[in-house]
């Protein structure tokens, strides 16, 4: 009876590693058709807005995700990696919440709903195309185990020049505007890293898309080696130098007391003498030692037997 009770168990602690890793993505390690990517760099919130003017007011639907971790600051339920949060604002410019919507996270005791994330590599549907694609659920509209269900797909798109970062986004729009006064909201919209593209019904899921440009997305994307490898090439280039130096110092000395003295053996070594010493002048040293340790007490003990 004992034994049939653990192995029922048993399946359950098996489970268990599988389980946690399904509902959250490990964004230092996604790995996908054998390429790996690392988007830690990408963690923490980011944003992008989602203006629409209407006759009596504008429409402002600000989106912001987190794709390593659940949102701290948020309008959204707890767990909580992509929030929707709607305001509109009047022509006197009052501000107004009309609400938030969770639309991907984990709810696991609110609604039993998780974000079962669904990685793709961009190449395996387009071969033109260069990223990944971030499928990210459990969201619902209303929040309950019933509600529509909301789903947001995020297209990660490799670009070299871009790390995808909100800080360089913000510079380049500043600068683009200086340049260039026309057309200022396309202009800004292509200097925007992460970019808003729809949100709507598909069947009976809403779903919200993004993409992202970043060099993080890129396949080819090599980490930037950071200080500590360079500290090791410098240790490395010191140890090489000092010992070419010992050995040309070892070889030249050699040649020299051969050719001028017509040394052998170990007179060839330049300090040859020092080096047969070695070991006599570290025993010497170690009684030396030794001595000091037992202390003139035990010598002076000793010598008066
Ligand atoms: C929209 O809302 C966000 C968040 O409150 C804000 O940062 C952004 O400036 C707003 N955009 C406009 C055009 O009002």
């Amino acid at each position: 009876m004992r034994i049939q009770r653990q192995l029922s168990i048993l399946p359950l602690f098996l489970l268990a590693p599988t389980l946690s890793a399904s509902i959250t993505l490990d964004c230092s390690h996604i790995r996908v058709d054998g390429t790996s990517w690392n988007l830690k760099a990408l963690g923490g919130p980011h944003s992008v807005s989602h203006i629409v003017e209407n006759a009596l007011d504008t429409t402002n639907t600000t989106y912001t995700l987190d794709l390593c971790k659940p949102l701290k600051e948020t309008e959204c339920k707890t767990g909580t990696h992509v929030c929707g949060v709607e305001r509109s604002i009047d022509k006197e410019g009052n501000e107004k919440l009309i609400g938030a919507i969770s639309i991907a996270g984990n709810y696991v005791q609110e609604t039993g709903r998780t974000m079962d994330p669904k990685v793709t590599r961009l190449k395996s549907i387009d071969s033109e195309r260069e990223g990944l694609r971030i499928e990210l659920r459990g969201g619902s509209v209303p929040f309950t185990k019933k509600g529509r269900k909301q789903q947001a797909v995020i297209e990660m798109i490799c670009d070299p020049e871009r790390s995808g970062l909100d800080d360089e986004k913000e510079e380049t729009t500043e600068k683009r505007d200086e340049r260039q006064s026309g057309d200022k909201e396309k202009d800004v919209d292509t200097s925007k890293s992460l970019r808003f593209k729809s949100y709507g019904a598909v069947d009976d899921i809403d779903v919200l898309r993004l993409d992202w440009l970043t060099k993080y997305a890129c396949e080819d994307y090599k980490e930037e080696e950071g200080e500590n490898t360079q500290h090791w090439g410098f240790f490395t280039w010191l140890i090489i130098i000092v010992f070419l130096g010992t050995s040309a110092y070892l070889i030249f000395g050699s040649w020299l007391n051969y050719n001028r003295y017509g040394a052998r053996g170990w007179d060839l070594l330049p300090h040859g003498d020092t080096i047969r010493d070695i070991p006599y002048l570290m025993k010497d040293w170690g009684r030396r030692v030794v001595n000091t340790v037992q202390g003139p007490g035990a010598r002076g003990g000793y010598s008066a037997v």
